[in-house]
């Protein structure tokens, strides 16, 4: 027998920063719709999704809980597969960055791409936040601020902070070099890249500019994979996340038998701001490692709100949870992939929402459901006759309908075209009930005609069967409960023939009829949703609230190492306004290193040569502009005006506060 037909399926790997909204449940919804379409009809599939979990981000987060960032992302890993489960995504591999064998994958490529010279070591320059710790290109800044000549010469985040330039050594991998190739393998595959709009946007904005070449390497992050021939380096963002889709099915690895089965993927699903590193990066990086590339990569639209980015802190952010409990899995699957059409933008409002859920669902399909399974109790005892052949001019219409409907909604789905595959789907519910007030089967019976009430009742049954079958990649439940309500069986297969009279029929209906989608109160949800948003937000407080909220015990007091140092020498860090670094004195023996961004409340530091300071020596070191601190000093703050907390010579060197 010959091999079945395999497709492969990707969602992106989120970074594990917070809870996930239904706007990244919305890629993974349609992944999974996808691979149980393709599934259904006899593919041997595999779809991929999984976390992204190195970086400086998620360092921080980490140390901000006061857990290593290993137990950090374990956490947040279970958090993702357990809402996974929530949502019924039927993945068959959940990957991490952190899987060893991902690991041990990277670092093969990496060293693979240095020794043969697509790789070198560099300096990177770029514009970097100290508060918020992430480095930013020129065009991503808020602000710039230029001298005379027009030269940059600083500028701020888009959080506000400050930027300073800074250099520092990195490995960079040469792009330009495989450009006229990419561009030719754009030309020879028009459907590389979809929506079509977006290959454009790579070739004007990115491409035909030139390709600069990319830095793949820090040397001021902790976590992340090292680079073996140079472990002071980490692999930095792009190799490490997009070599997931290959090192998921164990290339790399001694055991590379799924990656021979699945790749190249079929596609990959990304949202709209990830493409060019999908469209880009990754083609090129397959390029230089001698591999297929992807047979399609899909750039979706974002779910909005309609004050734009959903996010926490603005109050807007819908977690997929609260929909999920209150109105069932299927609203929210349903109500995602019709809403937006996959490829553009589309805005979640509450109003939009609770009217899919009562016009599409609890209207349309199901009182059809409904109608139809009490019909056929009352009309006839329960039994469904055999799909009969000859129709009159409504069947005949009806039959049509289904036909046509088929053929469109695997025509969409093929394209992934969710929305319109929905819609052709819900023409054939429309149809049906409209079947229904054109035949009357009430009068069908009050008038005794029998045969042809029995015809009525056939054609809705069948068309109901086709119905459940055509959403059930995209709505995972009611399907089950739509084919009890009809006396069949989801799991017998012979009952899932996708054509009008492709099962017999002949089955007694033993369900009572039950309402598959309860109609919602307009007012009351739209309050509800809006409310949960709102309780999603996070309060503001400032450090001094949160420290105050709540008493501490003395253990929690007891953590903290707060010791008296002397100042030894302290001095500017070059390339930042705001840090002075300085060596002090523990009594200890050894000189340590701690910076400070205290230097416009000291013009001239050297005022604090030989002076005793209080620090707090027990805090995780880490780097800031390549610089190791270890340790934090204690100042005061008034006014905006920033003080050391100077202690008097009494104080010796290393005694401990407590
Ligand atoms: N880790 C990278 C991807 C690496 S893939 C090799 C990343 N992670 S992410 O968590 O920031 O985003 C993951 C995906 O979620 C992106 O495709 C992004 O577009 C999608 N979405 C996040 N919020 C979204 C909406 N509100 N709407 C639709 N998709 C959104 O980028």
């Amino acid at each position: 027998m010959a091999d079945k037909k395999t497709f492969y399926i990707t969602t992106p790997i989120y970074y594990p920063s917070g809870k996930l909204t239904i706007g990244n449940a919305y890629t993974t919804v349609a992944a999974d719709s996808m691979a149980r379409y393709k599934r259904a009809q006899g593919y041997d599939t595999f779809f991929l999704t999984g976390d992204d979990e190195h970086g400086l981000k998620i360092e921080q987060k980490a140390e901000a809980q006061g857990i290593k960032p290993q137990e950090y992302v374990d956490k947040m890993a279970d958090s993702y597969k357990k809402l996974w489960k929530m949502l019924d995504i039927s993945y068959d591999k959940f990957i991490r960055t952190s899987d060893p064998e991902h690991v041990a994958a990277v670092q093969k490529i990496f060293e693979k791409l240095l020794k043969q010279g697509d790789i070198y070591l560099g300096e990177y320059t770029g514009w970097y936040s100290v508060e918020d710790e992430e480095y930013f290109t020129e065009s991503q800044l808020a602000e710039v601020y230029k001298d005379d000549d027009g030269n940059v010469i600083g500028g701020k985040a888009p959080s506000g902070h400050e930027v300073r330039l800074v250099k520092e050594p990195s490995y960079f991998f040469k792009m330009s070099k495989y450009a006229d190739r990419l561009v030719e393998y754009y030309k020879e595959h028009p459907d590389f890249i979809l929506p079509h709009s977006r290959e454009k946007e790579m070739i004007n904005n990115f491409i035909k500019p030139g390709l600069e070449d990319l830095s793949v390497t820090r040397t001021t992050v902790d976590w992340g994979i090292p680079v073996p021939s140079d472990p002071k380096h980490v692999v930095y963002v792009w190799i490490d996340a997009l070599s997931n889709y290959i090192t998921a099915l164990g290339y790399g690895s001694d055991d590379d038998s799924l990656f021979k089965k699945y790749w190249p993927a079929d596609v990959h699903l990304v949202g709209k701001e990830i493409v060019r590193f999908h469209t880009i990066y990754w083609p090129i990086m397959l390029m230089a490692l001698g591999l297929p590339l992807p047979k399609q990569i899909f750039g979706h639209g974002w779910v909005l709100m309609k004050d734009g980015k959903m996010s926490k802190s603005k109050g807007n952010a819908v977690y997929p949870e609260m929909i999920v409990e209150r109105y069932g899995l299927d609203a929210l699957r349903y109500y995602l992939m019709r809403e937006i059409p996959f490829g553009s933008d589309g805005i979640f409002t509450p109003e939009d929402f609770v009217e899919r859920v009562n016009f599409d669902l609890a209207n349309d399909l199901g009182n059809l459901l409904n109608r139809t399974v009490s019909m056929i109790n009352q009309y006839q005892d329960g039994m469904v006759a055999p799909v009969v052949k000859d129709q009159d001019e409504f069947g005949e219409d009806l039959m049509k309908t289904a036909k046509e409907t088929i053929a469109e909604y695997e025509k969409q789905m093929d394209a992934l075209h969710f929305s319109q595959a929905l819609d052709a789907v819900w023409k054939l519910i429309s149809r049906a009930n409209k079947y229904i007030d054109e035949t009357t089967p009430w009068t069908l019976n009050k008038e005794g005609k029998k045969e042809e009430l029995s015809r009525v009742m056939t054609n809705l049954a069948e068309s109901l069967r086709l119905v459940a079958i055509l959403i059930s990649p995209i709505m995972t439940q009611n399907p089950v409960q739509m084919f009890k309500q009809l006396g069949l069986d989801w799991n017998n297969a012979d009952q899932k023939k996708l054509e009008f009279g492709g099962f017999g029929w002949n089955v007694k209906v033993t369900e009572k009829p039950t309402p598959i989608f309860p109609r919602l109160k307009n007012d009351v949800e739209v309050k509800y949703i809006k409310e949960q948003m709102k309780k999603a937000k996070p309060k503001k407080q400032t450090r001094s609230e949160q420290k105050q909220e709540k008493h501490i015990t003395i253990d929690d007091f007891d953590k903290v190492k707060i010791q008296v140092g002397q100042i030894l020498s302290v001095e500017p860090v070059k390339g930042s306004n705001k840090l002075l670094m300085f060596k002090l004195d523990f009594g200890d023996g050894q000189e340590r290193q701690i910076l400070s961004g205290i230097r416009k409340f000291y013009p001239d530091a050297s005022e604090l040569l030989d002076k005793k300071v209080l620090a707090v020596t027990n805090l995780k070191p880490r780097k800031m502009l390549g610089h190791e601190s270890q340790g934090m000093l204690l100042s005061s703050e008034k006014n905006g005006e920033v003080k050391l907390a100077i202690v008097s010579d009494e104080h010796a060197n290393g005694a401990q506060l407590g």
